[in-house]
């Protein structure tokens, strides 16, 4: 695994969903999508600071015992320290599982496999670590009635991205998750698509919550002066084109559920 991965998700895990509740909204979205079964045996896979494990602690109280892995050693930090008594916290690849086979009778995982290099070996080590008949669920990223806004920073992106060298698993082309799902032994079962609207103080309080997580990679990469020039054009088009001109964090995502026979 690169350590460029954990070195960038280390340096956001102190501000990581500090501001806006993103990843702890989708998170519940997830869980009771997925409808756990009381008393699993869970793996939270690239568990960031725990918002799949607090919404399912939330969801079924003490019942599940919780593995919650990332690679990131500073997000593991956060992860142990969380009070939750049945969780558990390992640094771990989620392309190398370290788990004995069936030992899972759900995994779950919030915004993590779409940016692996190889999410294939990803869901071939959840196939193997899942119980006959259990299930995976997890979320990436989905449409929002966000007037086209996410598209065009998506080009502003891509414009500045030319200029720097993405992390491996950052950047690509999103995965044919039915075709890798066949590949690992996996049935495709469900997806469902779900988005939030979150409110913020404005254009740079939009900015900042961008360089709060993974997309960070980017700004961290570029020189000063094309650092500059990209948040000018990220907040000009915050100002323009933004349906609520950055005053509201608008995005959705994708749950999909793969089971294994
Ligand atoms: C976008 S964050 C999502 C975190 C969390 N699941 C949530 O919903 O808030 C992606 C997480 O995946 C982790 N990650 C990235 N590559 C990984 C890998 N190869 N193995 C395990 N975790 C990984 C990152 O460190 C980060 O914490």
């Amino acid at each position: 695994m690169a350590d460029s991965t954990a070195d960038l998700f280390d340096s956001v895990a102190d501000v990581y969903d500090a501001s806006v509740p993103f990843f702890t909204t989708f998170a519940r979205r997830l869980v009771a999508w997925a409808e756990p079964p009381r008393g699993a045996r869970l793996l939270d896979l690239g568990a960031g600071r725990g918002a799949v494990s607090v919404a399912v602690s939330e969801a079924l109280g003490p019942s599940c015992s919780i593995l919650a892995v990332d690679v990131s050693p500073r997000m593991v930090g956060a992860l142990a320290a969380l009070p939750l008594p049945r969780l558990r916290a390992r640094v771990m690849d989620a392309q190398a599982l370290d788990l004995p086979d069936a030992s899972r009778d759900t995994v779950l995982s919030g915004f993590a496999l779409h940016i692996l290099p190889d999410p294939g070996a990803a869901l071939r080590g959840v196939a193997r670590v899942l119980a006959p008949g259990a299930a995976l669920a997890f979320s990436t990223p989905g449409p929002s009635a966000d007037g086209g806004w996410w598209s065009r920073y998506g080009t502003i992106f891509d414009e500045f991205a030319a200029l720097a060298d993405a992390p491996a698993g950052m950047g690509g082309p999103p995965p044919d998750w039915g075709e890798l799902a066949e590949q690992a032994g996996l049935r495709y079962t469900r997806t469902a698509a779900t988005e939030l609207s979150l409110p913020l103080d404005g254009p740079e309080a939009h900015w900042r919550w961008l360089l709060s997580h993974g997309n960070r990679w980017l700004h961290d990469a570029l020189g000063p002066a094309d650092r500059r020039a990209f948040e000018r054009r990220v907040l000009h088009s915050l100002a323009e084109h933004h349906p609520t001109r950055g005053h509201s964090l608008i995005a959705g995502a994708v749950l999909h559920e793969m089971v294994r026979p």
